[in-house]
């Protein structure tokens, strides 16, 4: 049996049909310890009922005295839900392990090892036990500083770099300390804003477009600086970016950075995925505004370890009051980075011949794989940016609203949810990413695939040679096969009118000529 205790004055009452007397009357006649049947615990549920108001007993009535403490939430963290990537991740788990094929696009995680050469360097040190300087190992700041001056020519020292456990802790941390706006352009990123929402900061939007290939123009940003110029701000960019696997162009980076100058924002340039840009060819905003931009990046994407929690932001000398805040509030939170992973770092951060070569090859990869899934959505009717880096796609099928909304689809929640049940693709609906709950957006993660394995294949039977179709289909056979299903579900109105197996066929191909030709957005 399911005891209940009574709601106190000062707690949400419980929902009103499930919380009843004997004579069944909302809200009265409730006996201060009224005994449900235990069936009753999971129709109640934990967000009807606080654990204050819950007392599993065995059929004794408990002191009050023993009651669990109240609830007590901040109100900037109530109704925040878990991030909505980690979420998918454990639906399409749960989904895989009732025996569903489930196809994993949702989580955003890269697919490939981490270097060999870093994994032994981490092996060599997981003896370093000590706390490390809350700025981080010195040696790894000046390897991230070098690494920034080698890829980008910006002149950064040791100490302007901070290292942190991931760049998103480094990102809550500066919100933390800098008062000001927080500005995100749509789509972007699902953890900025609610960030932004935990430590009570403004957001605002900065609407994109997709015939802009949502990138956000920079008289939109003046027009929104313009209306209060003074107002200090955080203005979040992020290239290549996450949804949508596109970049900006050196000019587009140049006028934004003079709009940013004007308005003496402060540009956090969100650059996680420069290090697989398709071609090796990102470009740091830092290059262009140098005294406002703080490079972020880290070790998640670039090298494959999400999991080992490293990242690292690189401030101008100009923003170095804002490193010494941040650095004060790790001081007081996490302390340091866990020691033998900064001791890995170092090494990644260095580069070399292996890395080099790690990197080549998984941006081959990438391309190969970005450009046919690509193609696959552009025949499937969809509208969507060709992407330059990254693993992400961000397609909108607004193209197909009536025959979507002909199947009950009217919005992003409802259309991930039914490819999730009908086709087994797990990706993430527009409207996390900021986008209006009507629009047919979603973002995909080409990333289901065995990276090793691939890698293996690409440096040895395909070395100088070209991943075609052939190769896709092989190595990468669930991401092929989520698109193909992706493009039967939506055709399954009839209205394209095109052969399935030719048309992925053609795509197929399509994504080795182009990955060959080189052309990029
Ligand atoms: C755009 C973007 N920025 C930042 C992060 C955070 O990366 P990490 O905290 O692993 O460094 C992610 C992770 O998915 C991301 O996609």
């Amino acid at each position: 049996m399911l005891r209940v205790a009574p709601t106190g004055p000062r707690h949400s009452t419980p929902n009103p049909s499930v919380c009843r007397g004997h004579r069944g009357q909302p809200g009265r006649d409730l006996d201060p310890w009224t005994v449900f049947p235990v069936s009753l615990q999971s129709e109640i549920g934990h967000s009807l009922l606080s654990p204050s108001q819950t007392q599993i007993t065995g059929g004794s009535k408990v002191s009050r005295q023993h009651r669990s403490p109240d609830v007590h939430l901040n109100l900037n963290v109530r109704g925040l839900k878990q991030s909505a990537t980690l979420a998918i991740n454990e639906r399409s788990a749960q989904l895989a392990t009732e025996g569903k094929t489930v196809y994993r696009l949702g989580l955003g995680q890269s697919p490939f090892p981490v270097p060999q050469v870093v994994v032994d360097e981490l092996k060599t040190n997981a003896h370093q036990k000590d706390y490390l300087p809350v700025r981080g190992l010195r040696e790894l700041r000046e390897a991230v500083a070098d690494y920034h001056r080698r890829q980008q020519g910006i002149d950064l020292a040791g100490a302007d770099v901070l290292i942190g456990p991931g760049s998103k802790e480094l990102m809550f941390l500066l919100q933390l300390v800098y008062y000001g706006d927080l500005v995100i352009p749509t789509p972007s990123w699902v953890s900025y804003a609610p960030q932004a929402r935990i430590v009570g900061r403004q957001i605002r939007w900065a609407n994109t477009r997709l015939e802009d290939d949502w990138h956000l123009m920079p008289e939109d940003l003046d027009r929104l600086c313009g209306e209060d110029p003074s107002r200090p701000r955080i203005v979040i960019l992020n290239y290549p970016s996450n949804p949508t696997g596109d970049s900006y162009t050196i000019d587009e980076l140049k006028q934004l950075a003079k709009v940013a100058r004007r308005y003496r924002v402060i540009l956090l340039s969100d650059e996680i995925y420069g290090g697989i840009h398709h071609r090796g060819q990102h470009v740091s905003v830092a290059r262009y505004y140098p005294e406002g931009t703080i490079i972020s990046g880290g070790l998640s994407k670039w090298c494959g370890a999400g999991g080992w929690r490293l990242g690292t932001f690189a401030f101008p000398r100009s923003l170095r009051w804002l490193l010494d805040a941040m650095a004060v509030a790790a001081s007081e939170t996490y302390t340091s980075t866990s020691a033998p992973v900064q001791y890995a770092a170092i090494r990644a951060f260095r580069g070399g011949t292996g890395i080099e070569r790690y990197l080549a090859t998984s941006r081959r990869i990438l391309r190969a794989l970005g450009r046919y899934c690509y193609h696959t959505l552009k025949e499937s009717g969809a509208l969507v940016a060709q992407p330059v880096g990254g693993f992400y796609l961000f397609p909108d099928f607004s193209a197909l609203r009536e025959e979507l909304a002909a199947r009950g689809i009217d919005g992003s929640v409802a259309l991930c949810e039914r490819l999730l049940e009908e086709t087994g693709a797990a990706t993430l609906p527009g409207v996390e990413f900021g986008r209006p709950e009507n629009e047919l957006t979603l973002r995909l993660a080409y990333v289901d695939f065995d990276g090793a394995r691939a890698m293996v294949a690409a440096e040895n039977q395909y070395a100088g040679r070209e991943l075609d179709g052939a190769f896709l289909e092989h190595y990468c056979p669930n991401v092929v096969q989520a698109m193909s299903a992706l493009r039967e579900w939506l055709m399954r109105g009839g209205q394209l009118g095109v052969s399935i197996s030719c048309s992925s066929a053609y795509a197929l191909r399509n994504a080795s000529n182009s990955a060959e030709t080189g052309c990029t957005s």
